[in-house]
């Protein structure tokens, strides 16, 4: 099974306590979200393989560490997703980028894809799916399929808030997948919504409601 990583570091929680906020803003929501994102980063990189590289110091020749950066690629979910890009991208500046857009029917609250664009070597790549809201699981469920699809076997799940449901979903689907979380929430309610959340993660971030 799937390894649930909850990241609940002080900094991580406190932030996280502003964004679920419904006082709180867009433009302090993205810029939470984007600080989250590296933090939890921080933890998703944790086991990164390492290689050795020749390098020459001020003083002599040495055997350094390197984490062979090119082999990264982040995959945010759209649209929610994107917020989470800069905070990965801060530790892993090169990593290449894709896209899976899906978007929840709003009566059956399953995913209905919308777009794909990864990169051509993705299944050489270590993927980052991010997400903030792991609810049904649904969606993550569909994009872990996807890229599997496409060959990629070493694949993580970064979620901001997940609900015990979602966790299970992605853990009896996807048993490979580790996931890392900034807080495991209650429950879902009768929209599919995490309880008790943060809202519509898109809708904040982007300010469309
Ligand atoms: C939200 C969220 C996830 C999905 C989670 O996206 O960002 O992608 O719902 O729900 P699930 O676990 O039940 O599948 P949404 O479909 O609202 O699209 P948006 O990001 O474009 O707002
Ligand atoms: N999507 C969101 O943005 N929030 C939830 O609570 C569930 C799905």
């Amino acid at each position: 099974m799937g390894k649930l990583n909850i990241i609940d570091h002080p900094l991580i929680q406190h932030k996280l306590t502003k964004m679920r906020d419904k006082e709180t803003g867009s433009k302090d929501f993205r810029e939470l979200l984007n600080e989250i994102s590296l933090l939890i980063g921080y933890e998703i990189t944790r086991d990164f393989p390492l290689e050795d590289i020749e390098i020459e110091t001020p003083i002599r020749k040495m055997t350094a560490k390197c984490i062979p950066g090119k082999k990264v690629a982040i995959i945010p979910i759209l649209r929610a997703g994107l917020g989470m890009v800069d905070g990965l991208l801060t530790l892993l500046p090169v990593a290449k980028i894709g896209h899976i857009g899906l978007y929840r029917d709003e009566t059956t609250h399953t995913p209905v894809v919308y777009y794909c664009k990864l990169p051509v070597d993705i299944d050489q790549r270590i993927v980052i799916i991010c997400d903030p809201m792991l609810a049904t699981g649904g969606s993550a469920c569909d994009a872990i399929t996807m890229l599997k699809d496409k060959g990629c076997t070493s694949i993580r799940l970064m979620c901001l808030v997940a609900s015990p449901e979602g966790v299970k979903a992605v853990q009896d689907k996807h048993p490979d997948v580790d996931i890392f979380v900034g807080a495991l929430d209650e429950c879902l309610n009768e929209n599919a919504y995490i309880v008790p959340g943060l809202g519509d993660a898109g809708d904040r971030i982007f300010g469309t409601k």
